[in-house]
């Protein structure tokens, strides 16, 4: 099970809601769950070092000769149940690999959330990795919040989601209902911006403290 956690614009709040699903699914799950950083910011958001080490961009960029296998070995503690597989330090590049690496996340026992960060439709190397792993996830995710520049972005772009997570700050024209007019797709789950996930992301807590608000807004989801 691998879902694709991605956004059409950035500071939407993908990162967040990334992490939040790999803890939720870490804690289901007996032998935990698989975080894969396409983005880069998922270790200050648990509260880690960013790992030295080779990451994905690196196992991206290898000879075909680095099998599936070696993503394992890519993976670091950084809360209770949640393996991360870090960026690495390479843009990103080998879209050809993607499909390797989707299967072998896919055969994983354990959930694995991808945080894909912002795609822009763009055709460059970096892109076309983000787009690949959101066609070969089982569940791909659009983080938005409720805000008609997100939503033209997406719709302009050459895939679409299963679903959405609304990221709904107050006071918005836009609601959930016009978000599924004009994407077609079901709101999943919408989560309230919270003073405490904000603070909880400043200072590295969200994984090991996970606001309460935030894991039952995304209970349906996991
Ligand atoms: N539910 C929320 N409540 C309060 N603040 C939030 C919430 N979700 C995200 N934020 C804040 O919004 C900012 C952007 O969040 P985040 O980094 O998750 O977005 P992103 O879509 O991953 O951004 P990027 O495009 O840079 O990858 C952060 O400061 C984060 O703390
Ligand atoms: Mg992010």
């Amino acid at each position: 099970m691998v879902f694709s956690c991605w956004s059409a614009k950035g500071g939407s709040g993908t990162t967040v809601v990334a992490v939040a699903l790999s803890v939720l699914f870490g804690r289901e799950s007996a032998s935990g769950s698989v975080l894969v950083d396409l983005e880069g910011d998922a270790p200050i958001v648990c509260g880690v070092p960013q790992p030295d080490g080779p990451g994905i961009s690196d196992w991206l960029a290898a000879s075909p000769s680095v099998g599936a296998a070696a993503i394992t070995r890519l993976e670091h503690p950084v809360a209770s149940g949640v393996h991360l597989v870090p960026r690495g330090r390479r843009s990103l590049s080998g879209e050809d690999r993607v499909t390797v690496c989707a299967q072998h996340l896919r055969n994983d026992e354990r959930p694995v959330v991808v945080d894909i960060g912002c795609v822009t439709g763009d055709n460059d190397p970096d892109d076309l990795v983000r787009r690949r792993f959101i066609e070969a996830a089982t569940t791909s995710l659009l983080v938005t919040r409720p805000c008609f520049i997100s939503l033209r972005r997406a719709l302009s772009l050459p895939i679409r989601p299963a679903g959405v997570v609304l990221v709904e700050d107050p006071g918005r024209a836009l609601g959930r209902s016009d978000i599924e007019d004009v994407l077609g797709v079901p709101v999943v789950a919408t989560v309230a911006v919270d003073a405490a996930v904000a603070r909880a992301v400043d200072s590295g807590l969200l994984a090991s403290r996970l606001p309460s608000t935030l894991g039952r807004a995304l209970r349906d989801v996991a």
